[in-house]
């Protein structure tokens, strides 16, 4: 038998899919509220996008691309959505015709990583990008966007936290490379393997190692945000400032630095504790240089992606979740079969979410279905009620039965008023 090829998942079950779809309408909803326009971008992009894009000494473009050869070409399967959307719009002349704009997406990321509870190697992204802006009340919206959406879903009780920093421009990201070098080299001896190599390629990353003799000596370097030019430290004030006023908590970060070497000034992350290791529910930032950086004009930008699988395990479950509006119909003998076939139509073209047994069960097993699949009203459809053309209506959750007319049924079902 064939198997599911490993890091990748099939969401199949009820309670799943349907997590899925609510939390695809909600983020419609809420990004339509804050008019973000939606985006598509291919799932196939040209692999020298992401090089230019994310860094060559990033994690993801280092090991982790889905590259596939093809004799002139080199295409990835996209491993993020912030170089396809910046890439489109540039390549669609919005710098020229639409100027500033606000996107949202959704969709297949492809990382080829060591699979493990929480990291897949297809995983989906719902994010968004704001291109033309640097002021800082986008990084207010776009944190209190992604906070909101948190609060619609609702996210599980126990909370999520918003962890910010800023790193800066271009220039103090240097400054602070080179001051960290500098202190970090005394301490080599002390980090694993991965961070000894870090020090060459990336220095930012020690700051963010989950192995706890690397958190020991990052904790010792008492890293702040001093590193900050007088513009950037006024922008991060902003920052600040503005989520204050928007009653948005959140934790400042000195050490939240990020995997992609895009970032720029503000970057933040949003963790929550039922997700495990694995904590990180969204993450963001500025990235100021990448239009330019792709042949496009000098434009500020910003934007943050939440993984889909981590945000179902986080969303509040619903009893609708189990698909409690069903209603199951039931028909003993043929007769009632070819009549429950009309209800069943009627049913469905009066706006009534309903379904049926092509298994022929037994009435026992039948009702055992329904119960599986959620139903909240089952409907018996048998010779006795066809002579006096009525359906038996039975409440699935107190067991509760009653006969009511044919004619009396969708009225009542639609308009939720045959109390039992
Ligand atoms: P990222 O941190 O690489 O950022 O990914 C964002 C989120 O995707 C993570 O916080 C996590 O929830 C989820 N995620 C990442 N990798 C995996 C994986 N292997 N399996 C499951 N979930 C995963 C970005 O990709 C940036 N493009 C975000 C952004 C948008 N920055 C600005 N705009």
């Amino acid at each position: 038998m064939f198997k599911r090829v490993s890091g990748t998942k099939d969401i199949l079950s009820k309670e799943e899919i349907t997590a899925w779809l609510k939390i695809e309408a909600e983020a419609r909803r809420v990004f339509s509220l804050y008019n973000y326009q939606e985006i598509r971008t291919p799932i196939l992009e040209e692999l020298a996008l992401f090089n230019r894009s994310l860094g060559v000494s990033t994690e993801i473009v280092q090991k982790q691309m889905f590259v596939i050869k093809t004799k002139e070409d080199e295409y990835v399967l996209r491993p993020e959505g912030t170089a396809s959307v910046v890439r489109a719009y540039l390549e669609n002349n919005l710098d020229k015709t639409s100027g500033f704009s606000k996107f949202y997406y959704t969709g297949a990321m492809f990382r080829f990583e060591r699979p493990q509870k929480g990291r897949l190697r297809q995983f989906h992204h719902l994010g968004c990008e704001v291109i033309g802006s640097l002021d800082p009340a986008v990084d207010v919206e776009v944190i209190s966007l992604a906070d909101y959406l948190l609060k619609s879903l609702p996210a599980k009780e126990e909370g999520y936290k918003i962890k910010l920093n800023s790193l800066g421009c271009q220039k103090d990201k240097d400054g602070l490379a080179k001051e960290l070098r500098k202190i970090l080299k005394g301490h080599l001896s002390k980090v694993c393997a991965d961070c000894k190599k870090r020090f060459k390629t990336n220095v930012f990353r020690i700051l963010d190692c989950k192995n706890d003799a690397c958190k020991e000596v990052v904790s010792s370097l008492g890293v702040s945000d001093s590193h900050l030019c007088p513009e950037c430290r006024e922008h991060f004030d902003k920052v600040r400032a503005g989520l204050k006023l928007l009653n948005i908590e959140y934790e400042f970060s000195p050490t939240l630095v990020r995997g992609l070497d895009y970032y720029t000034r503000t970057v933040f992350e949003i963790t929550h504790p039922v997700l495990g290791a694995q904590d990180a529910l969204c993450a963001g930032g500025r990235y100021d240089n990448l239009v330019k950086e792709l042949g496009g004009p000098d434009l500020g930008a910003i934007g943050f992606a939440f993984g889909m699988e981590r945000l179902v395990l986080v969303r509040e479950q619903r009893t609708e979740d189990r698909g409690q509006n069903l209603a199951y119909l039931i028909t003993l003998g043929e007769e009632a079969k070819n009549q429950g076939l009309k209800l069943l139509d009627n049913l469905r073209k009066s706006g009534i979410q309903a379904d049926t047994d092509y298994e022929n069960k037994s009435l026992k097993a039948a009702l055992r279905r329904a119960n599986g699949l959620g139903a909240l009203k089952v409907l018996i459809l048998g010779e006795d009620e066809l002579k006096n053309n009525v359906v038996t209506l039975k409440d699935m959750a107190s067991g509760d039965q009653r006969e009511v007319k044919q004619e009396d049924l969708i009225r009542g079902l639609r308009d939720n008023e045959l109390k039992l």
